[in-house]
């Protein structure tokens, strides 16, 4: 089922210069093609938007201090079952969880800096490319 979703290229991503091997992951994924990319450092109000179903959880205020510590790059990748596909290249959310293969398993030790942001379901899709990239929805 050709899907959309939203990826997040976590500062950790652009700073430690992952961005491109994270890219090239995705871009070389049969059927998949880029919709849209930008670098930008996020502000509060939209991660605010972004991870609303976290408020209140211990790690939501490290968490959003993180994001917003540098640019990121944001994406809409389109393709054939994209939203579990890149869900799988990313790896569990916990990196040493994550297997090896796996963008986090190969790449990240913890959880807060763990490298990508890929949407969960076509809800959370749809919901996420409108706070991101509203001129898509
Ligand atoms: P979550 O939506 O559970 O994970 P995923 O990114 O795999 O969908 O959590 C969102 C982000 O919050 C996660 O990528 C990293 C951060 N986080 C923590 O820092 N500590 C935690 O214990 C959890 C569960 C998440
Ligand atoms: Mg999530």
């Amino acid at each position: 089922m050709s899907q959309r979703t939203l990826v997040l290229l976590k500062p950790d991503a652009v700073q430690r210069g992952l961005a491109g091997e994270i890219i090239s992951r995705i871009e070389r994924k049969a059927g998949w093609r880029f919709a849209a990319m930008e670098l930008r450092t996020f502000d509060r109000a939209t991660l605010e938007q972004h991870y609303a179903e976290h408020v209140g959880r211990p790690f939501y205020e490290p968490l959003l201090e993180f994001m917003t510590s540098g640019p990121s790059i944001a994406l809409i990748v389109e393709g054939e079952n994209v939203i579990p596909g890149i869900r799988a290249l990313a790896g569990a959310t916990d990196p040493l969880q994550a297997g090896p293969g796996t963008i986090r398993g190969d790449f990240a030790t913890i959880t807060r800096e763990n490298l990508i942001h890929a949407s969960d379901s076509p809800e959370s899709a749809e919901r996420e490319i409108k706070i991101f990239f509203p001129g898509h929805a």
